[in-house]
């Protein structure tokens, strides 16, 4: 088979839909000032205090932060200018003064077994909340922060911030223009070089168990359900530990999946990439159509690739999204968006125990080897009180 020289085109502006989740068309005239206790002031909590909120700042005021790391306390209340009375240790402190410090709202950005004591101290007083991923670190864990978010009729949103990237709205566009028609499969890598001990940034990632799972594939898991519009049915893999020093748990991967509409997925996450790397805004992505292909790669440039018997190869590049925000800052401006009357975002707690038991059905799936059941899993979940 030959295939010709690639050509780069830009595909017809009439396939391109509008950029996901716009700010709602009609803004309240009175936009609330929110009031936030912080829990967690280090680490990723200290970027939400000093980047992530940056833009928001007229529409949420940080009222009191937790950290049971005084020196993460005393850089986050100095930098916010907090009074030593609104610095907390202990989260049920922070959260008994709810009601005295008038606050509506938090955002949870600690290690992930300390989310559940922190969602249900907030659902209990009625605070919406804005949680890093993953929703907790059992799945017995995310199932209760999902009801106790449910039961107290709050509003919960999960940090899946790799969605908002311009790179992955490009190759969203691409996918949902209509030109390539059905999703067949898609295939996602994760690799990134943490032989080094400590080398994956908090030491926690180095001694839990499942690390590359429960820290890094809940973004690629919940990437795959975002990029294919569909949920997933069944898994099947394993997750181990060859016998790598710098980890404790389990840090390799491979996973196959099938989603909702006969589409599936491949996940390979590594830990211990000593070659090719796609780590974090790195990741490889390539998504099969009916019409062509899909790929994107660590250089970020989203290429279409469409073969036609006897005629070869059509290459062309996506022309880049911009956005106004990224990441982070676009997932606090969905959720204070959400709180001020605008529309539900993708990641609320409901959407994304979806992605979470994708997480959890592939620690069975390993540790069992054989396919588990993750739509049965979500149904159990979700009725059970
Ligand atoms: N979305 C992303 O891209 C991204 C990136 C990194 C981390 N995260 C998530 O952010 C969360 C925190 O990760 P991290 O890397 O910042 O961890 P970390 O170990 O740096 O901890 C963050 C802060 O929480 C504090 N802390 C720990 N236990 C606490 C407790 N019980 N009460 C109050 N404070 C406590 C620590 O002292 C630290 O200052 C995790 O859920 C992680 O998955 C998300």
């Amino acid at each position: 088979m030959s295939q010709t020289p690639a050509q780069t085109t830009s595909p017809s502006s009439a396939s391109i839909p509008r950029p996901e989740h716009p700010r709602p068309d009609s803004q309240p005239s009175h936009i609330p000032r929110h009031r936030w206790i912080m829990v967690g002031a280090g680490g990723m909590a200290g970027n939400w205090i000093r980047n992530h909120f940056a833009p928001y700042r007229d529409r949420a005021e940080i009222v009191a932060i937790v950290d049971v790391d005084p020196a993460a306390l005393e850089r986050s209340g100095d930098f916010l200018g907090l009074p030593q009375e609104r610095r907390f240790i202990r989260m049920e402190d922070a959260f008994a003064a709810a009601a005295s410090l008038e606050a509506d709202c938090c955002g949870v950005a600690v290690p992930p077994r300390f989310h559940r004591p922190a969602v249900e101290l907030a659902a209990a007083r009625g605070l919406h909340v804005l949680s890093e991923k993953p929703i907790a670190d059992t799945w017995d864990d995310a199932v209760a922060i999902y009801h106790a978010a449910g039961r107290a009729g709050i509003k919960m949103q999960v940090m899946q911030n790799y969605r908002y990237t311009p790179r992955i709205q490009t190759l969203k566009r691409a996918l949902d223009g209509g030109r390539l028609g059905q999703i067949r499969y898609v295939v996602a890598r994760f690799a990134a070089d943490y032989r080094q001990p400590l080398s994956w940034g908090a030491a926690f990632r180095h001694e839990m168990r499942h690390a590359i799972l429960i820290e890094g594939s809940i973004h690629h898991f919940d990437q795959i359900r975002h990029l294919s519009g569909a949920d997933c049915e069944q898994i099947a893999g394993w997750e181990w530990n060859p016998g790598a020093p710098s980890f404790q748990g389990e840090c390799l991967t491979l996973y196959t999946m099938r989603l909702s509409g006969g589409v599936h997925a491949q996940y390979e996450g590594s830990g211990l990439a000593a070659g090719w790397q796609n780590s974090w805004h790195g990741e490889y992505y390539r998504v099969e159509c009916e019409g062509g292909a899909v790929v994107l790669d660590r250089d970020h440039v989203v290429r279409v690739q469409e073969h036609e018997r006897g005629q070869g190869l059509r290459l062309w590049e996506v022309p880049p999204v911009s956005l106004e925000h990224e990441g982070h800052r676009a997932v606090v401006g969905q959720f204070l968006d959400w709180l001020d009357g605008g529309p539900a975002p993708a990641t609320t707690i409901d959407d994304n125990l979806e992605s979470t038991a994708m997480l959890f059905g592939a620690i069975e799936a390993s540790a069992r080897s054989r396919v588990v059941n993750v739509a049965a899993m979500l149904d159990q979940a979700r009725g059970a009180v």
